[in-house]
């Protein structure tokens, strides 16, 4: 996820730029730049890093102009460097985008072999050589920017600077946010409102397929066909810090309503439903080395081993590889078994936590072949696996309580279970498009789960005064019961701990009572019958239960629990990624109710980069 800004009007653009970029910087901070029309030429600055050292670089070589873009980056393609910084150009082309290009390897081939000349290697620079190789040919400006959109696949909020149009600003939007400012003699854009509510509170909010040609005394909005559209200015009335959330009073409120748009961007352009393929871009792995693979290790701490345990199962069921997971901060110290048959993934949001590092590097030393699993472009987790990497598109994770990061990983071990699967040929061409199938639909699904945050919000008034819970799972969600537990921890400070269901009368069942609620989590599968006899183990013994349920049930579990939630079911695999939601919600809930420290609860760090 990135952050982009425009301006034009009659100030100077570069401190109107800097300041927006700055309200956005949580959007991404790989590296940034911006590009202003200074007497009719597009002058360029660009750094790696954070919006300070462009900063740096503009005190040295300032830019004058009114009109400008500007951009803060999230790398997807192309690690953060100065070189594949935007803004990117190509000749009168100059554009910032926030997005991903899902063909953009088929357009850059046809434009190289036409002759054409790339300097980065990111997608984005493939709208700026359409838009310019049109322009070569005598398209007229507008018309080669609607051309090229519908040429894109993918998602993009895009502003395009073209150097013989000095007074004029282009901006278009498919599937990525995109707002326009109108101010008095002067209009802005921006991939956020914060950005630019300093300067105006008069916004169009774009929609898909929408293209906005900026001038100072206005704006005009066309489809990506050219007709005209007439577009409603709203007033917003939210305060600037309020903004940078989007309107949430949380980032991790923020980020988990993102979670359907995470999941999409981690499957997309990667999958084909028709062909049943999976094309995991990051990964340098040979057929011949997949096929010698004969365990999988997956290593991690927190909520990315959680993760990492619904992975497992994916993964055996598809591949029926053997696979083991371990804590990361464990892992080292028991002289573990690894060989060059060893498949190693390492899972990490931050790609930075000292212990999943230290044990990567031991299983690396023992002959393992390591895939990484992570957020962050380039991370050092990254750069230390030997054979690739998978990106969860999840963008910047700000809250320190991980939730898209866990879904977008759930859904990165899915793809590459896919993936392992069939180059193994361990499941038939028609269960691999199936598997895509229910992929492609998850994210609306995602969208229903998010719809029970209103009763959640209701159940945390209730439940908040507890001070222990309990949280019940069975077989593929028992490590979605673990990660609601830790949810609820960190972010409450009320203590929860999570057990398998049948693990229950072991022991856990003598804590049951009336001062505990009982969190139990059921599905329509295969042990569907027996979560609900744990269920009739805590009710007898006076437990308080709240059931969340995937699927629809006969109405016997209202008997059962004070509360049922219910989320849709998919496969049992992507189940898991719908239970977690209202999981998170409920912790969320309950301790905004207590007034935490939600976003920063006291104890933790978002990376934890000691052992
Ligand atoms: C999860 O909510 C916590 N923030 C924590 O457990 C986290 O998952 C863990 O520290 C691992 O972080 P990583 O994914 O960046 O390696």
């Amino acid at each position: 996820m990135c952050g982009i800004v425009g301006y034009v009007g009659p100030s100077q653009a570069c401190p109107i730029l800097i300041d927006g970029l700055k309200r956005l910087e949580y959007r991404g901070y790989d590296s940034a730049g911006i590009a202003v029309v200074n007497n009719g030429k597009v002058e360029i600055a660009r750094a790696k890093g954070k919006i300070a050292s462009l900063e740096t670089t503009l005190r040295c070589s300032p830019i004058h102009g009114t009109l400008g873009i500007g951009h803060t980056r999230w790398a997807t393609h192309g690690r953060p460097s100065e070189q594949n910084a935007h803004p990117h150009r190509a000749g009168k082309a100059t554009v910032v985008h926030n997005g991903i290009i899902e063909n953009y390897g088929a357009i850059k081939q046809t434009l190289t072999a036409s002759g054409r000349v790339f300097g980065s290697e990111t997608d984005t620079e493939v709208i700026a050589q359409l838009i310019d190789h049109l322009l070569e040919q005598g398209t007229a400006a507008e018309v080669a920017i609607r051309q090229v959109c519908r040429t894109l696949k993918g998602s993009f909020a895009t502003a395009i600077l073209i150097e013989d149009r000095p007074d004029t600003l282009y901006a278009v939007r498919k599937e990525s946010p995109l707002v326009i400012g109108i101010g008095r003699g002067e209009s802005f854009l921006a991939s956020d409102i914060p950005a630019i509510l300093n300067y105006t509170n008069r916004m169009v909010f774009m929609d898909d397929g929408e293209m906005a040609v900026l001038k100072p005394d206005g704006v005009r909005f066309t489809d990506f066909d050219g007709e005209r559209l007439t577009k409603v200015i709203k007033t917003v009335d939210i305060n600037p810090v309020m903004a940078e959330k989007g309107g949430f009073k949380h980032f991790m409120l923020k980020e988990i309503h993102e979670q359907p748009r995470a999941v999409t961007d981690t499957f997309r352009g990667r999958i084909s439903e028709e062909k049943g393929e999976v094309y995991l871009e990051g990964l340098q792995i040979t057929d011949e080395e997949i096929t010698r693979i004969r365990r999988v290790l997956i290593i991690a701490c927190g909520t990315s081993f959680h993760a990492g345990l619904v992975g497992r199962r994916i993964i055996e069921d598809l591949t029926r590889l053997p696979v083991e997971v371990d804590l990361a901060s464990e892992f080292r110290y028991r002289d573990p078994i690894v060989g060059d048959e060893t498949l190693l993934i390492s899972i990490s949001q931050s790609g930075e936590t000292a212990d999943t590092m230290a044990a990567t590097k031991e299983a690396s030393a023992r002959g393992a072949k390591v895939v990484a699993i992570s957020n962050v472009i380039e991370s050092s987790l990254a750069r230390m696996s030997s054979h690739g990497v998978i990106y969860t598109h999840a963008g910047p994770e700000i809250g320190v309580a991980s939730t898209k990061a866990f879904t977008t990983q759930i859904t990165a071990l899915y793809l590459f279970a896919l993936f392992l699967a069939w180059k193994r040929g361990s499941i038939t061409l028609d269960r691999r498009r199936e598997l895509i199938a229910d992929l492609v639909r998850l994210p609306g699904r995602m969208g229903e789960a998010l719809e029970t945050s209103a009763t959640l919000k209701r159940m945390a008034a209730v439940y908040e005064k507890y001070t222990n819970f309990l949280y019940l799972g069975r077989g593929i969600n028992t490590p979605i019961a673990y990660e609601g537990a830790l949810k609820l921890k960190e972010i409450s400070y009320i203590h929860a701990e999570a057990y398998p269901g049948g693990e229950m009368k072991h022991g856990p069942i003598a804590l049951i009572s009336d001062q505990m609620p009982v969190v139990a989590l059921l599905a329509q599968d295969a042990v569907y019958d027996k979560m609900k006899g744990n269920m009739e183990e805590v009710r007898t013994r006076g437990g308080v239960l709240l059931a969340f349920l995937a699927g629809h049930e006969d109405g016997s579990l209202s008997r059962l629990a004070r509360e049922v939630v219910r989320v849709p079911m998919s496969n049992p695999y992507l189940t898991t990624i719908l239970l977690a939601l209202p999981l998170q919600l409920l912790a969320y809930h309950i301790a905004d109710f207590k007034g935490a420290d939600v976003d920063q609860p006291r104890n933790l760090a978002k990376s934890v980069t000691v052992e």
